[in-house]
This record gives C-alpha cells, structure tokens and sequence, in this order.
C-alpha cells in the first residue's frame, strides 16, 4: 500500500476553543506530520516520529504551511454558479429575477454536467472539500452532481428541490413527483462512494401543504437522509409564508407542523427568530446554518450566534452561493466576524476554524468522518499558505500568536491563500481549476 507524508504545520480541533489557552480543545504540532494510506489518516504527530514509522512513504513538504482538515460548506446551491454576483435585489425579487430563470437551465443535463465540474473545481480551490447543496429541481442536475462527486471521491451532500408553487412553470414539480424524484434520487446516490442525500423542500413559500406531506412522508421513510431547508431569512418572507399557511403558530410551526425538525435538519438563515421559534429549535435540535456573506449581500439581517449558543443550539455556517459572495470559507468567517461585531458578540479565530472543520461536521453528525485529522478518518485536508498575498505577508511581519495569524487568514485569505487541498488523499488543487473563456460583455 503506497503512503503519503504531509508535511508542515498541524493544525486540528478536538471542541470549540475559547482561546488560545484552551490547549486541551486544539492540537498545535510546529512540525507535524500527516500520514496518509488508502485515502485514510492513519497517522498524525511530530513530523520526526511519523516519518520513523513509514520510512517508504512519499514526503510532501508544505513547511511553512498549515496543515488543516478540508473545510466544510453546510448550505450551498449548486445551480447559482452563474447567479453570484447579482445586483439590487432583495431576497424575492432576487430569487423571482435571477435565480429562478437561471436554475431552469438545469434541466438540460449537458448543462448541469458542465457546471458541476466548474462548481466542484471551485470548492476545492477555496480549500473545501465537503458540501450540502441543494441542486435544481431537476433530476438531472442531482445526477451530475452526484456523478462528479463520485468522479472525485468527494463526501457531498445534497438533494432535488422540492417546489410546487409560486415559481416559473418550467420549475415546478408536483407533490407526487417531488415525491417520486426524490425517492429515486435517494436510492440511487444515498451511500454511494462518499455521497449522502437531503431531503430538500425549498422553503415554505414554494411548497403547497400537499407538497410538505409528501416531504414529510420522505422524512418519516428515510431518517438515514438529511433535511434542508430555508428558515426566517427575510421580514416580506416571513409575511408570505404566514399569509400562506395562516394556521401555523409561526414560520418554523409549517415545517414543525410536517415533521420536517430532526437533529439532522438545516436551516438556511434562522434569522428572524420568535422566542417560540427558539425553544422548538432547542428541542428538537434542528440546526441554524448562519450565511454571513449572503445575509449582508441580500440585506436580510444578522444572525444572533451568541444568542442561540446561550440556548445550547449547535449551529452551523456556510457560503449560500450564489446569494453570498464568496466560496471561500475564509471570507465567510470575515463577514460573519462582523455581523457579530454589530452584536457586540466575539468570534475569537481559534473557534473560527474550529467551526468551518470540525464545527460544521459535528452539526452534520459526521465528525467521525471528516472535519479532524484524527486516526481513521478521512484524509481531506487543506494547506494554507500565511503569506499567499503582499496585505498578508506584510501583516504577518507582526503576527505573534497562532491565533493572530489565523485572525489574519480568516479577514485577508480566500483562495491564495489556498496552497494546496486533498481529497481521500489526492491533490486537487495543482492543474484541477478550470477557465472558462467567457464570452466579453
Ligand atoms: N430561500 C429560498 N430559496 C433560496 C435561495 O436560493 N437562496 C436564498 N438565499 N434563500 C432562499
Ligand atoms: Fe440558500
């Protein structure tokens, strides 16, 4: 069996560090080592003494980088890759104007087979190598999605939109064949190679309650599956969906209503939150997933973290493209250190990197899987260089802390600072990216 030896600085989280002298939530080796074997970390340490025990092993040598479990996007829309970027518009008029014409598109599997090689180049170049995405509602797009992750050996999640109403004709499903799609989806690609499925109603306002009980018979029949949906992101939203589901307590009440609440639920957004709501999340511990650059992007307000965490709620954080800006899970901490700034709430930068890893896979229940460098698990991993630009490099001259350094990473690094990504043990980044020769405006 050949191995691989990475080598650099080793960087993994065991909790969410409150600082730097939380030494027993983090593991920090200045020379430390990562050995790699059929796609599996089978060893981590002082560079000296891993390489003792595997005297064969292929030596990469990324000293002075960081060596780091791959980062984790926990909601994410697959069919927007030529939707970021869009301008002026709020939440439904953003969906009505730009992202519903362009997921269209999705039904022609050419296209969708297209842009996910363009999507997937995309995470792994900004060091992520877990995503859960919602696909179109076209089974052609879960189909290329889900094929590209094969192709890659990528652990991904995603699932068929569900949506019935309020959207163009060519995007609309039914209840019965949301229903029927969405079972073959499931049997098709749940544990297939790395893959696992969500089951994905949209959001309230574009299921019918004739759709949310076939979501709901989905749930009930597939608890092995994940959930995701959209939860309080927008006040005219909140509105909508309480003009058109009047008998619910509140908008996290129509999802309650269907059963759709499992610790394996994601909730895109939870912005605007009543107490009620709080309490439903706490108990049946369905998990916020916070957007920053989306939420700032759309203008649809500022996710309480510090407030929800009070409660014991796990929450999650994402990119949201194509309503956020970035697919770096760097930037992403960089706007969601700011939006916390505006609470008066801090994000020190050692639980930052602790929740794009480890953080968002223990919400995902995959912690055991990826998301650490621990034995075992597998070997997706990123390298991040300090220095990656001239704003960096000349700030890292007075860095004196790990956690100053990873302060400067998370505010200044995107994709540069991206030296290196590993999946189940291979090299993306080195030849992977792909340009597109886009057409002049
Ligand atoms: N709510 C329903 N669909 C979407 C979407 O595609 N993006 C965002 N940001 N919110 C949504
Ligand atoms: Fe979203």
């Amino acid at each position: 069996e050949t191995q691989t030896l990475l080598r650099g600085r080793l960087l993994d989280f065991h909790a969410a560090p409150a600082d730097e002298m939380d030494t027993d939530a983090y593991t920090y080796i200045k020379d430390g080592a990562i050995l790699i074997e059929a796609g599996k970390i089978k060893a981590t340490g002082v560079y000296q003494d891993i390489a003792a025990q595997a005297p064969k092993a292929a030596v990469k040598d990324h000293r002075p980088n960081l060596l780091l479990p791959g980062f984790i996007d926990t909601h994410v829309h697959f069919p927007q890759v030529q939707v970021i970027a869009s301008w002026g518009e709020q939440l439904l008029d953003w969906l009505n104007n730009y992202t519903f014409p362009e997921e269209t598109r999705f039904e022609d599997p050419k296209h969708s087979t297209a842009m996910a090689g363009h999507f997937y180049d995309l995470l792994t170049s900004h060091g992520t190598t877990t995503a859960v995405s919602y696909c179109s509602v076209h089974t052609a797009s879960v189909d290329a999605y889900f094929a590209e992750a094969e192709k890659r050996n990528m652990c991904m999640i995603g699932g068929k939109v569900m949506m019935d109403r309020n959207a163009p004709d060519t995007l609309r499903d039914t209840p019965q064949s949301s229903y029927d799609d969405s079972k073959k989806m499931i049997a098709k690609w749940h544990g297939k190679g790395r893959a696992q499925y969500a089951i994905t109603p949209r959001f309230a306002i574009t299921s019918t309650p004739e759709q949310m009980q076939m979501a709901q018979a989905l749930v009930a029949e597939h608890p092995e599956c994940f959930v995701q949906t959209h939860l309080s992101e927008n006040h005219d939203e909140i509105a909508f969906t309480k003009e058109l589901y009047p008998d619910a307590p509140d908008y996290l009440g129509v999802y309650e209503g269907y059963g759709l609440l499992t610790p394996k639920t994601l909730l895109g957004h939870s912005i605007h939150l009543t107490p009620r709501e709080i309490d439903v999340l706490a108990e049946t511990q369905a998990k916020p997933v916070f957007c920053p650059t989306s939420n700032l992007f759309l203008g649809s307000g500022l996710f309480d973290d510090g407030g929800l965490r009070a409660r014991g709620i796990q929450n999650a954080i994402a990119t949201d493209i194509g309503a956020g800006t970035s697919y770096s899970m760097l930037q992403t901490l960089n706007e969601g250190y700011k939006i916390l700034q505006l609470q008066k709430q801090k994000l020190h930068p050692l639980r930052a990197f602790d929740w794009i890893t480890r953080g968002n896979a223990e919400v995902l229940g995959l912690s055991d899987k990826i998301g650490t460098l621990a034995v075992g698990s597998d070997a997706d991993v990123v390298v991040l260089d300090s220095h990656a630009t001239h704003a960096m490099d000349l700030r890292m001259q007075r860095a004196g802390s790990l956690s100053e350094e990873l302060f400067i990473l998370q505010t200044l690094g995107d994709d540069r600072a991206v030296s290196e990504t590993y999946v189940a043990g291979v090299a993306q980044k080195n030849g992977a990216a792909t340009i597109v020769n886009a057409p002049a405006v």
